[in-house]
């Protein structure tokens, strides 16, 4: 070939991979950002990164943008691997005309997602963009609902992740909060639908971009993102690790990971875990890591509703969700965040064949108007739904309290629970013992105001003696076995082994009507 024929191409590829310019690229480096480029680069496995469109240009001729075609049009698309296996991303370039999204800036990212869903493997989206190019008009806002559209269609079908590394507004939060899991970084990442001004301009409030969609908002607040990073290096690595607990696609197991923790591993702490007295708190982190292979695990939403902690770990190599009442916030209630939050993660997880472990120490739902007039009623039905539907293996441990229709809904036998333990010292009942003594008397307390208080201790010592225990559940064969707690890993290990042939299915239907 000729050299000079050849050279084009390399002066080409020279001026796709300066972006918006080297100035700009020096600017963002001063204030210690990272460019499209080099997050592709730390985020898949060492030269394996092949892009696609480098040379696609806008097609837009308004306000002088035909005089200025930047090679690639603010997005680098392409495939490559993370630790040896493949992936499709996009990743957004701020310092083109601030990373604004195009009709060709959507054709390329529609073009990845498009081969993703046909080659099945999982998308992820590094997300830096000042919403819908302004230039453009309606084309813009076409190119962002085919890409809603994309993301609906591919919802399910493999995973897909989105890395929030910059200001996103407008169309450019949509697209990640309609994907899987969403990682922002610290003081440096904003999403939100409308900025500071037009907010100003519409609601006279005052408001900076940290307080209106900061990391803190959205793992803390709202709950649209799932990590908050303490920097772009730690924000790719959490895509990194969350990418390594799931399956390329809908069709496959999750990869199993080798680990030297021995399945039959036993840890005697755990008999001692649960205090004497019903009320007081422990940390249910402490049990999960106790029985995970090698102690690690992944908490997803860790700020956003503690009093039920969701993460990904391993079991002898098998990759899971964990679903875990959290004693040490609100008594590890369920209420409207609890719920929501719970029934994503579990619908995730069966959506992509990983198995579901679930510890529950649970008190009941939360009582009270703000809870009601949130919709406890129509979001704890949420994470009902999602368990009943559920159709993977789903091993529950119930280690103290499990009241009334958080019974129900935590992973029951009922809901189809494949294997259902306890701990001797659980408590499976309508409600704790007080409670229930306290309308089950009242009627014999009030006749008699001298032994009242007799009364209801007796009647609070009955109650407990009668279902503050397993066995009640068990007599029934809603629990499967009462289990020695420091056997406890090896319970759930060999749970999960015996259920790995499980097959199991819903009616056919278009869809259920989950009440959203
Ligand atoms: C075209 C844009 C742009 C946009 C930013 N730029 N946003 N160009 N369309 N949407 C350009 C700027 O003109 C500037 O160009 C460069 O990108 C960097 O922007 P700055 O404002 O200098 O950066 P910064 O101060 O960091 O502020 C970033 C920002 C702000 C917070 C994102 O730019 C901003 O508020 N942009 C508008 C956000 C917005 O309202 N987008 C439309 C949403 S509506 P120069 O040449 O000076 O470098 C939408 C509809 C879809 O998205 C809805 C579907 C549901």
């Amino acid at each position: 070939m000729r050299e000079d024929k050849l050279n084009v191409l390399l002066d080409l590829r020279r001026k796709a991979l300066e972006g918006g310019g080297i100035e700009k690229i020096n600017k963002r480096h001063e204030k210690g950002l990272l460019t499209a480029r080099e997050r592709i680069d730390l985020l898949v496995d060492e030269g394996s990164f092949e892009e696609f469109d480098m040379f696609k240009t806008h097609r837009c001729h308004h306000f002088g943008m035909e005089k200025n075609k930047p090679l690639g049009d603010g997005v680098v698309t392409g495939y490559g691997t993370i630790d040896g296996r493949l992936v499709y991303l996009f990743s957004m370039d701020f310092t083109v005309l601030g990373g604004a999204l195009s009709e060709t800036f959507a054709e390329k990212i529609c073009k990845v997602m498009d081969m993703a869903v046909k080659n099945g493997a999982p998308v992820i989206g590094l997300n830096d963009s000042g919403g819908a190019r302004i230039q453009e008009g309606i084309e813009s806002l076409a190119g962002y609902s085919d890409i809603f559209l994309r993301n609906v269609m591919t919802s399910g079908v493999v995973p897909q992740l989105s890395g929030i590394f910059g200001p996103c507004a407008g169309g450019a939060v949509y697209s990640p909060a309609l994907t899987d899991f969403t990682v922002m970084v610290r003081n440096n990442s904003y999403m939100f639908l409308t900025g500071p001004k037009v907010v100003k301009a519409v609601t006279h409030e005052d408001v900076d971009v940290e307080t209106l969609g900061g990391a803190s908002v959205h793992t803390t607040r709202s709950g649209v993102a799932h990590l908050a990073a303490e920097s772009e290096e730690q924000g790719i690595s959490y895509l990194r690790e969350l990418f390594s607990y799931m399956p390329q696609n809908n069709m496959e197991a999750p990869p199993r990971r080798e680990t030297s923790d021995p399945i039959d591993r036993e840890e005697p702490g755990l008999s001692l875990m649960i205090p004497e007295n019903p009320n007081q708190p422990y940390d249910i982190k402490q049990l999960i890591a106790a029985t995970v292979d090698d102690g690690q695990f992944l908490e997803i939403q860790p700020d956003f509703a503690p009093n039920l902690v969701i993460a990904f770990a391993h079991y002898g190599g098998q990759s899971v969700g964990i679903v875990a009442n959290q004693p040490q916030h609100l008594a590890g209630v369920l209420d409207n965040d609890a719920s929501v939050k719970g029934a994503r993660f579990v619908r995730f997880c069966d959506a992509f064949n990983i198995p579901i472990v679930t510890f529950v120490d649970v008190p009941g739902f939360l009582p009270g108007t703000a809870q009601e007039y949130g919709g406890i009623i129509r979001n704890g039905a949420k994470l009902l739904y999602a368990y009943a539907e559920a159709t993977v293996p789903k091993v529950t441990v119930t280690v103290r309290k499990s009241y009334g229709g958080a019974y129900c809904v935590m992973s029951s036998k009922h809901l189809r629970g494949d294997v259902n333990y306890a701990w001797p010292s659980a408590e499976i009942a309508v409600m704790a013992a007080k409670g229930a003594a306290e309308i089950l008397f009242a009627r014999e307390a009030k006749k008699d105001p001298e032994r009242a208080a007799e009364i209801m201790e007796q009647g609070i010592a009955d109650y407990s003696e009668t279902f503050a225990n397993p066995y009640e559940a068990a007599s029934r064969g809603y629990v499967d076995a009462v289990i020695i707690p420091q056997r406890t890993r090896y319970r759930i290990c060999n749970a999960l082994g015996m259920l790995e042939g499980k097959q199991d299915s819903n009616p056919r239907k278009k869809h259920g009507n989950i009440p959203l």
